[in-house]
């Protein structure tokens, strides 16, 4: 190995002992430098002839570029090892699990009563909503016990109430003062809503769901009370054999008044006489205090328990796991 070659591989070793770019340029100029081992080559030529110049020049230059290659190579792999530890230290676990976003749906209660008003409103129901009370000597109040609140307030026991509200707003806006109620649209409303009563155990909750329903015209009869309610229960439960019972009851409000009771042909709760609410006809006391003639107008109301119905359609025997908000549960109407 010639002088030069073993400049050439010292320059490597150096450069590759290097171990940062700093150590590196240090290295650098040792050989490369001003004052580094090739200037004093090309120094040391002084003495030389011209063809001595030129043979040593082609030399020397030969031994330069190797050694800027050596450096060149060493400086690339330097930066590539940097830019390593930097990834390895930037680096994120892309295969953890990620974090799902948990999905919500609505409450079986209120799958229940989306079902109801869309089955009443394909009859022709519309459906009312609003505030409710009894007052503290109402008949109504004396066939369940509630909650009695300061200030006056009621928690209602029923969605009755809502039949007097509803027919009175109806009444007002369709009453021409010049033609006493011709013409007037029949009452067609249902008034889905909670309602309270001092209650609780598998089948009774303190705060628990009504759908009253209401319809009055000029000939609306006890017989339509049957086709809308079976008509209703039959769809709501997918069963063209669900038979309907209409038990004599009373309430202060209708007379006559019947119990609803269904009953399933077939699957486990088959030939058991189930109550789902009440009805009757609108009593005419009722009727005069929505502003009509009860001589004129005539209909029935209905009002059902829409909790029994979500426990019924979906076979859940205890009333109070629809409220202990366990998602386990809840989850399961999605
Ligand atoms: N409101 C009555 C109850 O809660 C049910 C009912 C509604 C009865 C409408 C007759 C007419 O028990």
């Amino acid at each position: 190995m010639n002088e030069l070659d073993t400049l050439v591989e010292s320059a490597r070793q150096s450069f590759l002992q290097a171990q940062t770019p700093a150590d590196l340029e240090n290295a650098k100029a040792q050989f490369l430098g001003k004052a580094g081992r090739i200037t004093e080559l090309m120094k040391g030529m002084a003495a030389l002839s011209v063809e001595d110049k030129k043979t040593r020049g082609a030399a020397i230059n030969i031994a330069k570029q190797a050694i800027e290659a050596a450096l060149n190579d060493r400086r690339q792999a330097l930066a590539d090892a940097e830019l390593q530890a930097q990834l390895k230290a930037e680096a994120l676990d892309v295969t953890l699990p990620g974090r799902s976003a948990n999905v919500g749906g609505l409450h079986p209660i209120s799958l229940t009563l989306e079902r109801v008003e869309n089955i009443f409103g394909s009859m022709g129901f519309e459906v009312a909503q609003g505030p409710l009370n009894t007052p503290e000597d109402h008949p109504a109040r004396s066939m369940h016990d509630t909650f009695y609140v300061e200030g006056g307030h009621l928690l209602r026991t029923h969605t009755s109430p809502m039949q007097i509200r509803h027919a009175v707003q109806h009444v007002k806006r369709y009453r021409n003062p010049l033609d006493a109620g011709q013409g007037m649209p029949e009452i067609r409303v249902i008034a889905p809503g909670r309602t309270y009563r001092v209650d609780s155990d598998a089948t009774h909750s303190p705060m628990f769901h009504q759908c009253e329903g209401l319809w009055i015209g000029e000939n609306v009869s006890f017989k339509d009370l049957k086709v809308v309610v079976t008509d209703f229960c039959r769809t709501f439960f997918e069963s063209d054999d669900l038979v309907l019972r209409f038990r004599p009851s009373f309430f202060p409000f209708t007379e006559p008044s019947a119990e609803i009771d269904i009953q399933f042909q077939s699957g486990p709760l088959a030939g058991r006489w189930l109550e789902v609410g009440g009805s009757g006809q609108v009593h005419p006391n009722v009727v005069r205090n929505m502003g009509l003639d009860p001589e004129g107008f005539i209909g029935f109301a209905f009002g059902m328990g829409m909790d029994r119905f979500t426990m019924l359609r979906y076979g859940v025997n205890d009333l109070r796991l629809f409220f202990d908000g366990d998602v386990r549960f809840l989850s399961q109407f999605q």
